[in-house]
């Protein structure tokens, strides 16, 4: 059975809402959006959306890797600029990995451009092993590869 079977947009939304209850009284406002796309038979992504009353506050997506069910990648992360610098792509940063825990990933997986010095810093700040930097062929653009093992957590 795949591993997205058992889950849905609702059981995920739940597990979040309750998991980080405390936080998004904190921050205060907030809501997550889950958005379960199931696009084969054992792959899918699970956008995660922070929602404002302005809408669509920040969000990142997991999505399964080809060819390792334990690795999720991690992509799409964004935070609105109204929201920029107030630690909410770091806040981001440990709900992706216990959504990811919970998914039943063993590993995540990012890759981010090196002039991006603000997604590195957050990275390397929660902990994230800074694997090899090479240079897309295709972009021209310097890459770093970064993991973080979730059986350590
Ligand atoms: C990258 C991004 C997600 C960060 O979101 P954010 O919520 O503003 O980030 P946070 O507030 O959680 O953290 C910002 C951190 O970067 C630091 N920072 C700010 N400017 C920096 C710079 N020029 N160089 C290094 N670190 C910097 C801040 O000091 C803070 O770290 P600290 O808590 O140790 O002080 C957001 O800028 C964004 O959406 N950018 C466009 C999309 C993008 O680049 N996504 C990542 C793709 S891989």
């Amino acid at each position: 059975m795949a591993w997205h079977t058992s889950f849905n947009d609702v059981n995920i939304s739940a597990f979040l809402h309750r998991k980080f209850k405390v936080t998004l009284n904190a921050l205060g406002g907030f809501t997550f959006r889950v958005e379960l796309e199931r696009f084969k038979e054992d792959r899918a992504a699970v956008k995660v959306l922070l929602i404002d009353d302005e809408g669509e506050a920040a969000k990142f997506t997991l999505e399964s890797h080809p060819k390792c069910s334990g690795i999720a990648d991690s992509i799409d992360t964004f935070v609105a600029e109204r929201h920029r610098n107030k630690k909410i792509a770091q806040f981001l940063s440990v709900v992706k990995c216990e959504l990811a825990i919970y998914l039943g990933f063993s590993m995540l997986l990012a890759t981010v451009i090196t002039s991006n010095d603000i997604e590195n810093h957050i990275l390397l700040k929660n902990k994230w092993v800074k694997g090899e930097t090479f240079n897309n062929k295709r972009t021209g653009h310097d890459v770093i590869v970064w993991t973080y093992k979730l059986n350590a957590v």
